[in-house]
């Protein structure tokens, strides 16, 4: 999150904007953390720059601009003058309609906040999602190496990470998946809806899931697909919502402990919306009663 502990007085509104826009989308942030030296007379700095904003996981320096084409061109100036002196710092000039254009390019968008309106904030960037996924593919692939596993996906939630994590294994696998509904106010339990094509006898399964939560449809598919005599069944889940746990269910990988808020976003849906996004972004509390209830 945002490293606010000086809690900044910006010296711009169009500033305090971007910091709130870097913190939709959990994006670091220090203002004005540094000034380069641009300017000396002899030993003595005459002039220095101070860039408006530094970005620890871009590792980016930004200075905002308005339209004022007087004010772009001398900025520019001074920024050309601080690469020369300092090569290896990345300087940008930012327009303000640029900012989100920006944060898309470096996985944190794409979506402005008015085209998700009922996000509160970003919760894992898409190259946040990728990176993990890349290591629990990595992990996957060592620990299955000459087992060639079967990964049993639980539709729907499930279908993106699914479709990342499996191009992220390195070893034979194969893949299937299974559907169920709940039975809701009743105590009939979960029922299949899409059994599984492949026979799992002998086999290596590691089920797949887009969010643990109360951990109510582990429990029921470990004991069902345990009957059907596999050599072993592990866990994989992009998330993991552990405070509202209740039953005890070993998780062999885990993309992300969260907490308990609801999300959404990369195949995990509110009313069946939001699968779409290409990051996962926390619900406003106000956009539904479900927002306060289970994951569902
Ligand atoms: C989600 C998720 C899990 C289940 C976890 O599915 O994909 O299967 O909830 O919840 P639990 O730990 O409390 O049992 P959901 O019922 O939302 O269906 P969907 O995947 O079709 O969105």
């Amino acid at each position: 999150m945002a490293l606010k502990s000086l809690d900044p007085v910006f010296a711009h509104p169009s500033e305090s904007e971007f910091a709130q826009i870097l913190d939709f989308y959990g994006v670091d942030w220090e203002y004005e953390p540094r000034s380069f030296p641009t300017e000396w007379d002899g030993e003595r700095v005459i002039e220095m720059f101070t860039p408006d904003f530094y970005l620890p996981q871009m590792d980016l320096y930004i200075e905002l601009t308005t339209l004022k084409q007087s004010l772009v061109t001398k900025k520019n100036r001074k920024l050309r003058r601080i690469r020369e002196l300092n090569p290896d710092i990345n300087i940008r000039l930012l327009y303000r309609r640029d900012f989100h254009r920006l944060l898309a390019k470096f996985g944190f968008g794409p979506l402005a906040s008015s085209e998700t309106p009922m996000l509160e904030s970003v919760m894992f960037g898409t190259g946040q999602i990728a990176e993990r996924t890349a290591a629990l593919g990595r992990e996957i692939s060592v620990d299955y190496a000459d087992k060639k596993p079967i990964l049993v996906g639980v539709l729907r939630g499930v279908f993106c990470f699914m479709a990342d994590l499996m191009r992220q294994v390195s070893v034979p696998m194969a893949v299937d998946f299974m559907s169920i509904s709940h039975y809701e106010n009743d105590d009939l339990g979960v029922r299949i809806t899409k059994d599984l094509d492949v026979d799992l006898g002998g086999r290596h399964v590691l089920i797949v899931e887009d969010i643990v939560d109360t951990g109510m449809t582990l429990n029921f598919l470990i004991d069902y697909l345990q009957a059907k005599n596999p050599a072993s069944v592990e866990v994989c889940t992009l998330l993991d919502k552990r405070a509202r746990r209740l039953t005890d269910t070993n998780l062999k990988y885990v993309g992300f402990e969260i907490a308990d808020e609801f999300v959404v976003g990369y195949g995990l849906d509110y009313m069946e919306e939001y699968r779409n996004l290409p990051f996962i972004g926390i619900l406003r509390p106000d956009a539904g009663e479900a927002a306060n209830g289970a994951q569902k």
